[in-house]
Parts: structure tokens; sequence; C-alpha cells
């Protein structure tokens, strides 16, 4: 099985039923944090993560919006702004994305569910009982809550057809067993939640297939059939590695894996998919870790809420490594947290721009201001005063390690933060300032100087999982490559006369107030549009005659360069090329649907040139670009590349 040095680590396949929000973006954080940890470490790591794309839900969404359910997936997961490009802007490590609807898996999976049969774990039966449609499952009546589905509280209706069955029974006891097992599932409360509420009751037999819906994997040998979505989820984690098919040839080397999974799926991956591994006769998971849920005003996100915190807005304003370290930084790792704004700004302020980035820019100014960007050689020997902060940095790699082998992630930057801010007071200790005043404390000025980049060399080094730019960033700074594991264990890596580079603030001070606003502005703008297109109705228009549509001047202009206007929160200045030789300015209320609107450079669009020019938010507007609105979306009418620019519709 696994070779010794390699390490799998998944999260859970996201539905690709909506956009992705930033609950979703905090648990593939999370799990890039452990997966970057690990080749820190020197493993061989393969990091795994992907989209669970069948099912009913989906079936109605793609019905909804008048597309295949195949169309409807591929826009969410590779469409601008979708799960790819999100992981993209995060910049997520993962080795590997599995998409449930991929050739091999749906392969594997036939095998699978064949091979389960087989062996007399599935039988077919008849189902019966109280089934929630939006969240795709069956209760038993004592799962209800209040009569409600115990996950979303909506209506549940009873409902009844004939299915395959796995026996989930038959593996209870030993289920049991692996969950009382060392630490199999963590946080340890969960296990307890496990046997509560799940096992001790009666594991019942599990529907593994389902009619009334096709928008799944067929089963092979009885084709009216789809595999109900646990048996096809579950295994992407095998069939990833290549377990059943010819696509990968990696199952031997990296299974069994490590599963990051929120709280309300922590059943599945803790009973259910041991079950089918047991049945499979394959190794468990080396652990399954259930981590807790970002809320909003202590509830859920919600889109219809319209409380969901978008990760392209908030990476674009504060920057990725800002927004993954507020994540990791800021809430328990297995426990529930409430996101907001405030907190978010509170600890990019306090933490990264004072603790961290003021400690690089004072210590690398002054190594520039009192010796020229070059340190010495000749240093005094460390002192008494130097021995805390020099044993805290020195130890700080195994306080650290225990942290993230625990899956801690809070708890190991608070170590980091331990020692910097341990630094920053050793600043104060020392004075240097004084020190530069008396020519025969220069190699003690040299020596403190030269302790505190060595502070920052193994913090900046360790910050790695949770801000890998910056990270690099501080070794530029420092001039040093060195973010090899060993390197961090150790305190005087760094040659005596290191010459440091000068670079602006890593995090500059954000002003509270005023952002909290301007968030709140953004906020309120998007509920607005939200509830225009909620209300939208299409106008009847009135016929035209061809003569007057000939009227309008309507071209093809290439978007050389946009821009936020400042005075606004809704308009985006283009600079347009509209075959005239001549740059073109329009404005248009794109700002709320463009979160990253440098992604339009170099797009064609169509505009309507012969307009009167128009003042918006002070900016001068020479035409209008057409775009097209259908519920909460709008976007600009991009033309084909071929077409040339300047080019006239007729
Ligand atoms: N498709 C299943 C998982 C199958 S794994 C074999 C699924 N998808 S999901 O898109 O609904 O959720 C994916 C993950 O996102 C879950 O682990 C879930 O807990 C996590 N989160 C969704 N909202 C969240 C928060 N608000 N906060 C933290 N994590 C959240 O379930």
């Amino acid at each position: 099985m696994s070779q010794e040095n390699t390490f799998f680590i998944t999260t859970p396949i996201y539905y690709p039923s909506d956009k992705l929000h930033i609950g979703h973006t905090y648990c593939t954080v999370a799990t890039d944090s452990f997966a970057r940890y690990k080749r820190l470490r020197g493993y061989d790591v393969m990091f795994l993560t992907g989209t669970d794309e069948h099912g009913q839900k989906i079936e109605e969404k793609a019905k909804e919006a008048g597309v295949t359910p195949k169309q409807f997936v591929d826009h969410i997961v590779e469409g601008e702004g979708g799960i790819l490009d999100l992981w993209k802007l995060m910049n997520v490590s993962n080795d590997r994305f599995i998409r449930t609807t991929d050739d091999y898996h749906v392969e594997s999976v036939q095998r699978i569910f064949r091979k389960m049969y087989d062996n007399g774990d599935i039988y077919k039966g008849k189902y019966s009982g109280m089934y929630c449609t939006p969240c795709e499952s069956f209760w038993t009546e004592s799962q209800l809550v209040d009569g409600k589905c115990p996950d979303c509280g909506r209506e549940v209706k009873y409902a009844e057809e004939e299915a395959y069955f796995f026996r989930l029974s038959k593996y209870a006891q030993p289920v049991k067993e692996l969950l009382l097992s060392g630490e199999f599932l963590q946080p340890m409360s969960r296990v307890n939640e496990m046997i509560k509420n799940f096992i001790d009751p009666g594991l019942e037999d599990l529907c593994v297939s389902r009619t009334s819906f096709s928008w799944g994997i067929p089963v092979d040998f009885d084709p009216g059939h789809v595999v109900y979505v646990w048996i096809d989820a579950l295994t992407n984690y095998i069939t990833a590695l290549g377990y059943m098919n010819d696509k990968y040839d990696d199952y031997e080397k990296y299974w069994p894996a490590v599963h990051i999974v929120g709280k309300e799926i922590v059943r599945f991956h803790s009973i259910i998919w041991p079950a089918m591994l047991m049945s499979l006769g394959l190794p468990l998971p080396k652990k399954v870790y259930g981590h807790g849920w970002l809320l909003i005003d202590g509830g859920k996100m919600s889109k219809s809420k319209g409380n969901v915190a978008d990760p392209y807005l908030l990476a674009e304003r504060y920057g990725v490594d800002a927004l993954r370290f507020f994540l990791l930084r800021t809430f328990p790792f297995g426990s529930d947290g409430n996101f907001s704004n405030e907190l978010l700004i509170n600890c990019i302020n306090a933490d990264l721009a004072n603790d961290l980035g003021n400690l690089v820019s004072r210590t690398t100014a002054m190594v520039k201001k009192y010796f020229g960007g070059k340190l010495p050689m000749e240093q005094e020997a460390d002192d008494a005063m130097d021995a805390e902060l020099i044993s805290m940095a020195g130890g700080l790699h195994a306080a650290y390690a225990e942290q993230m082998d625990k899956f801690q992630p809070q708890n190991a930057i608070g170590e980091i933060f331990k020692v910097l801010s341990r630094a920053n007071k050793y600043i104060d200790e020392n004075a240097p300032w004084l020190l530069v005043k008396d020519e025969s404390k220069k190699p003690r000025l040299a020596r403190v100087l030269y302790n505190l980049l060595e502070t920052i060399r193994i913090c900046g080094g360790l910050l790695v999982p949770f801000m890998p730019d910056t990270s690099a960033e501080i070794a530029k700074r420092l001039n040093t490559a060195a973010v090899d594991w060993d390197s961090l264990t150790k305190f005087g890596v760094l040659a005596a006369d290191t010459e440091v580079v000068i670079g602006d603030a890593l995090f500059p001070r954000i002003d509270a107030k005023k952002e909290l606003e301007e968030l709140e502005a953004i906020h309120a703008a998007q509920m607005a549009a939200k509830a225009a297109a909620e209300n939208h109705f299409v106008p009847v228009r009135e016929n035209v005659s061809v003569d007057d549509f000939y009227k309008a001047d309507l071209r093809v202009c290439k978007i050389l360069a946009v821009e936020k206007v400042k005075k606004s929160d809704k308009l985006l200045k283009f600079t347009l090329d509209d075959g005239s030789g001549s740059d073109r300015q329009i404005l248009s209320g794109m700002q709320p649907f463009y979160p990253d609107p440098q992604i339009l450079v170099g797009k064609k669009v169509l505009a309507i040139l012969n307009l009167p020019t128009r003042k918006m938010a002070g900016e001068p507007s020479n035409g209008m670009l057409l775009s097209a609105e259908k519920d909460d979306t709008v976007k600009l009418t991009l033309v084909d590349d071929a077409i040339p620019t300047g080019a006239q519709l007729s």
C-alpha cells in the first residue's frame, strides 16, 4: 500500500449547482495549507479536489436554465469565474481535479457497483420513506426535525421506488470499532455524534440507486437505474488515483487518504465510506477531519438571504494571501466561526500590517539605513538579552509542526505570531536607534539586526502553507531561497553579511471605518441589483423600422483598458479601440458583474457609438456598451475575436 513518504489529502467534491462562496473556499484553502505543509516536510503529496456533478438538483437547475445538465455543470466548473478559476485565484495547489462526469470515473463507478453487487453487498429492494428533494435524501421518521428535513429544514414528502441497496447494516460493528479506535475521526466530539445519532439507533441499509431521475451514472446491468449520489461521489477518492480504470496508476502509491470535510458530511465519510471500502476489501482512510462551518450573523450562508461573502471580491480588495491567512488564522478549524468583514479587516491590520509587515519593513529599513543594506561580518556574540528570542524562533518549528500535524492551522499560526510579537518587543528592548549613535556599539547593532532577520526568515518560511506568495516575498527581501524544512529548524542559517532587499509594505494598513462603509455600499448595490433582477420583466418594445435600426452606429470595439470609476461602485471606465485610430472612452455599470474586470482586457465587445457624450460620476462617456441580462446577471456581449475591430453591424 501507500509508500512511506507519500501523503494523499482530499477536499470534498463540490456541487456545481451554484457559484462557490467563502465557506467552500475555507475548506479548500485549509486543505491546501495541509498539502503545502506536507510538501514542506518533504512528502510526495497528492492533493485532490473536484466536483460532484450528478443528481436531481443539478438536473432541475439545468432545466430551469434551459440547458443540458452537462452544459450547466461545464459552465459552473470551467466557465469564467467558475470553480477552476476560483481555485486558481486562491492559489490552491491541487495536483488533480476530478469531475464525476469524467469518463474514467463513470466507468470505474459502474465496475465498483457491479463488484459490490456480485459480492452480495448490493441487492435490489423497494425504498419508501420521507424524501427531501433539494437534499436528495431519504430520512427516517425519527431523523426528521419537526417533521422537516434535518439538514435544510424544508418540507419532505412520502416517496417509494424500486432501488438497489447497500448492506450498510452488516458493517455497523466494524465501523463502530473504527470510530472508537485511535484518531480515525477528528475532532473527537464528532465520534460521539456519529455513534449517538447514527450507529446506536441502528444502521439501516442504504439506498444506492434511483429511477426517478436520469442525470447520474447508469447501473450498467439495469439501465432504468442511476447510481445514487454517495457511491458515485465517495468513490472519487479512489477512482481519481486509477482504481478500476486505466486513466491513472497512482492507487497503490497514494491510498489511503486523509479526508478533510465539513461537519454535515462527516456521517458519509466516517460511516458509509469505510463500510463501502470494507465491502470492496480495500484499506480504510487514514483520517477524516470534520471541520466547522463559517456562518454569517450566526446563520448559514445562503444565496437567498443574500449573505454569501464573495471570495472574488474579497481577494481582489485585500489580496489572496490576506484572505487565505484570515480564514485560517481566525477560526478554530474544528468549530463553527462567524465571518464578518470587520473581523477580516481587523485581522489584516493587526496581524499582517502591524505585527508581520511592520517587522519586515522596520528591520530591513534599519539594515539599509545603518549599514547600507548589508550587515557587516563583525558582529558581537549573542548575549543574555537574545536568548529568549533565539530559543523561541529556533524552537518554533516543533510547536508549529505539532499543531499542523493535528490539523490546527489556527494554532500553528498562533505559534508563529508569538515569535513575531517577541521580535517586535526585542526591537524596543534593544533600541537600535540608540545603539547606532555609539560607534563602539555597531557590532552589537549588527547582531541585533541579524537576530531579527533570522527570526523573520524562520517565521516567513513557516508561513508558506498559508501565504505562499508572501512567504516567497519575505525570502526575497532577505535574499535567501532557503525555505526547506531543515533550514527552518535552525537559527543562524542566514549568512552574517546578508544584503536585504527593500520593498513596499507587505500589507498596507486599511482605514477600517472607510472600508466597512464601502463594503456596505457594495453589498447594498448588489442587493439592489438582485432585487431589480427579481422584479425584472421584459418590456414590450414597439416595432422599430429597419431604417431606424440602421441609424445606430453599432460597432465591434476592442477593450484596451478597464478601471473602476473612483466615485462609483457600479461604473467601469473602458478605453476602447473602435477602429477609428483614436481611443474612445465609454462608461458602463458593469462593476457588480465583473469582480475582476481585468479579464476583459483584450476582449471584443459591441458598442453604439453615435450617442451624445454623457457625463457619469464626473467622467465623459462616448457611447454605450451592449450587454445582456437574464435573472440576476448582466454580462457584456462579447464577440468572436475573428471579427475585426471597427467592423460595423449590418
Ligand atoms: N458534494 C458533496 C460532497 C461529496 S464528497 C464525496 C457536498 N458538496 S457541497 O458543495 O455542498 O459542500 C462541499 C463542502 O463545502 C462541504 O464539506 C461543506 O461542509 C463545505 N461548506 C459549505 N458551506 C460551508 C460553510 N459555510 N463553511 C464551511 N464549509 C462549508 O457536500
